[in-house]
């Protein structure tokens, strides 16, 4: 079982990663988290060059293909040896962030993002994914008032990051099946309710 959870910047994804894997363990599935960009020493070397602040030249398309590069190896090196033992992923960003980001925020083209996708994933797709679902307004506003350091991608513009929200809605209404949206408006504790709820009524577990 392969879950991801995707969201804008401050959506609040990375807090409600471990709680709901100590909730699954609790039911007896062993577990593996894990994030994007990173997960591995050479994704986190990549995630290193792609967070700097005085890489701020860095074009989209170079952004494109380090995401992809990085995320490559966590999937041949992490992720599926894992998967095929039996364990539940639980991967907080993956490539949908790409599709989101990349292609809805920047506008590279997301044909062209499918395929690099395909192929840094071998065709990887998730079983699940939960959308926390935040306006970009108040998802900045968490961001700048706590919580997460302040990275380069963080300083492109309020409108970048409503491209973002809205790129992501309509991931998940082009592909209702695998996609889930949480309102991430919530209190914390609300939304891992929602989230335990979802994961269990979606895969049985
Ligand atoms: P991070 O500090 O991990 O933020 P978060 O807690 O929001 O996940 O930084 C990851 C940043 O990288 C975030 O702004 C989203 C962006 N990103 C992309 O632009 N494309 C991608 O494919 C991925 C995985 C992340």
């Amino acid at each position: 079982m392969f879950i991801t959870l995707e969201g804008p910047d401050g959506s609040g994804k990375s807090t409600q990663v471990q709680p709901l894997a100590e909730y699954l363990r609790q039911e007896g599935y062993t577990v593996f988290t894990t994030r994007e960009p990173g997960g591995t020493t050479i994704s986190d070397q990549v995630r290193e060059v792609l967070m700097r602040l005085d890489n701020r030249s860095m074009y989209p398309r170079t952004e494109t293909l380090l995401f992809c590069a990085a995320r490559a190896q966590l999937v041949e090196e992490v992720i599926r040896p894992r998967l095929q033992r039996g364990e539940i992923i639980l991967c907080d960003r993956y490539a949908d962030s790409t599709l989101a980001y990349q292609g809805y925020g920047h506008g590279v083209d997301r044909d062209v993002i499918r395929s690099l996708l395909a192929f840094a994933t071998g065709g990887l797709k998730p079983d699940l994914t939960l959308l926390l679902d935040v306006d970009a307004e108040t998802g900045l506003r968490r961001r700048q008032t706590g919580g997460g350091e302040w990275n380069r991608l963080d300083a492109y513009q309020l409108e970048f990051h409503r491209r973002v929200r809205d790129g992501y809605r309509e991931l998940a209404s082009l592909e209702p099946e695998r996609w889930v949206i949480v309102d991430a408006e919530q209190t914390p504790e609300m939304v891992q309710l929602a989230i335990r709820g979802i994961v269990t009524a979606r895969t049985g577990i």
